[in-house]
């Protein structure tokens, strides 16, 4: 099983939490872990490269900060030139078709805000739901993403746990798929 570990932090340097996961799971055998704004620093995403990328996993994991309850803007943009028609979707776009998508994302604030009743009514499982549909789309299965809740104020000692957690949660061969609805 190969994974491909994609992070898209604007400052990973500056970056508690994220940084933390990466650097972990980098040192698993079959993890390759690339930081998507160091490599594109330009803003310029070779399309190519990032499909061949792509073509050699087996699970893709898109790995972010919580930002206005979405990704930051370069996921968005790898969305739009790497998952190009032909290639991810379209009669023969099939090339991501069998893989696994999983997120990994960590909101600042803490769980109870991401809940009905919560500061924020809706739940991330549902705010991440244009990544489901992306996966759809795009033939993945879409993975239960791991949440990394409360980032900006998680202390040491919980995110040793998490990233303890996140180790054997990415070391599974088998993870459970995310229902439509759920
Ligand atoms: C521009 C910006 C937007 C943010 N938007 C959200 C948000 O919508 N919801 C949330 O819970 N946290 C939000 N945050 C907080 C980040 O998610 C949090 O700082 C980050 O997950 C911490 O991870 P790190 O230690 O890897 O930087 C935002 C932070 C920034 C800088």
């Amino acid at each position: 099983m190969k994974t491909i570990v994609l992070v898209f932090h604007p400052n990973i340097n500056e970056s508690k939490v994220n940084k933390k996961l990466a650097k972990a799971v980098e040192k698993l055998d079959d993890v390759l872990v690339r930081y998507l704004y160091d490599i594109y620093s330009d803003g310029q995403i070779n399309v190519t490269k990032e499909q061949e990328f792509l073509e050699e996993a087996d699970r893709i994991v898109l790995q972010f900060p919580v930002y206005w309850y979405s990704s930051p803007s370069l996921l968005k943009q790898w969305q739009d030139d790497v998952l190009s028609y032909g290639w991810a979707f379209g009669s023969s776009g099939n090339k991501l078709h069998g893989k696994e998508l999983l997120l990994v994302v960590s909101p600042g604030a803490p769980e109870d805000n991401y809940q009905n009743s919560g500061a924020f009514k809706y739940t991330m499982n549902v705010l991440l739901r244009p990544f489901q549909a992306t996966s759809n789309l795009i033939g993945t299965k879409y993975i239960k993403p791991f949440i990394t809740y409360g980032a900006s104020s998680i202390s040491t000692g919980d995110l040793d746990k998490q990233t303890e957690k996140y180790l054997n949660y990415i070391s599974r061969v088998a993870l459970d798929h995310l229902d439509t609805f759920e």
